[in-house]
């Protein structure tokens, strides 16, 4: 699989190279240019690269004092099983100087966020818009 770059800056991320690797990780509903500025507008994020290939992502945004919230954990199917999930989530909470970090996984991923000291936190709401996503996607 030759040498894993980890990269803390999004200087050399595209909007298309993102793309790909969130359709490529079955995470949908990232597009355009939204999704690269939605990494740009986060002050935490890490890009795991292959060469010149984007192979994982991960962001956070966090008030810097006490909370965090992670976003847009990808790694590409064909790197998946080597760490390098476990190294991009690593070196984001390894930034993150707060007392709660939350995140939002599927049943399938919950097992994978174990492993760092999430559980399921129950006084959880959220006010979900999906029109809204729908009318600007990109
Ligand atoms: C979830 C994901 C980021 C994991 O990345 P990865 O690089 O394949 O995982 P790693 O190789 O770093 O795995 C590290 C450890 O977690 C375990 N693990 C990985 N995926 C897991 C899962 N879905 N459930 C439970 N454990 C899991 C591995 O077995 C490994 O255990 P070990 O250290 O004891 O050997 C990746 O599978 C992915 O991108 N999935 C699709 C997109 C997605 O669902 N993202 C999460 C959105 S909330």
């Amino acid at each position: 699989m030759g040498n894993i770059n980890y990269r803390a800056d999004c200087e050399l991320v595209t909007a298309r190279a993102l793309e790909e690797l969130f359709r490529a990780a079955g995470l949908e509903g990232r597009a355009g240019d939204k999704i690269l500025r939605a990494f740009k507008n986060s002050p935490i994020v890490r890009f795991a690269v292959a060469g010149d290939r984007l192979i994982g992502a991960c962001r956070a945004i966090t008030d810097g004092e006490y909370h965090a919230f992670m976003y847009d954990v990808a790694v590409d199917p064909k790197y998946q099983g080597l760490a390098i999930g476990k190294e991009l989530i690593s070196r984001v909470l390894s930034e993150l100087r707060v007392w709660r970090v939350m995140l939002v996984a599927d049943a399938k991923v919950q097992g994978f966020y174990r492993q760092f000291g999430f559980t399921p936190y129950e006084n959880v709401m959220a006010k979900c818009d999906r029109q809204w996503l729908f009318d600007n996607p990109r």
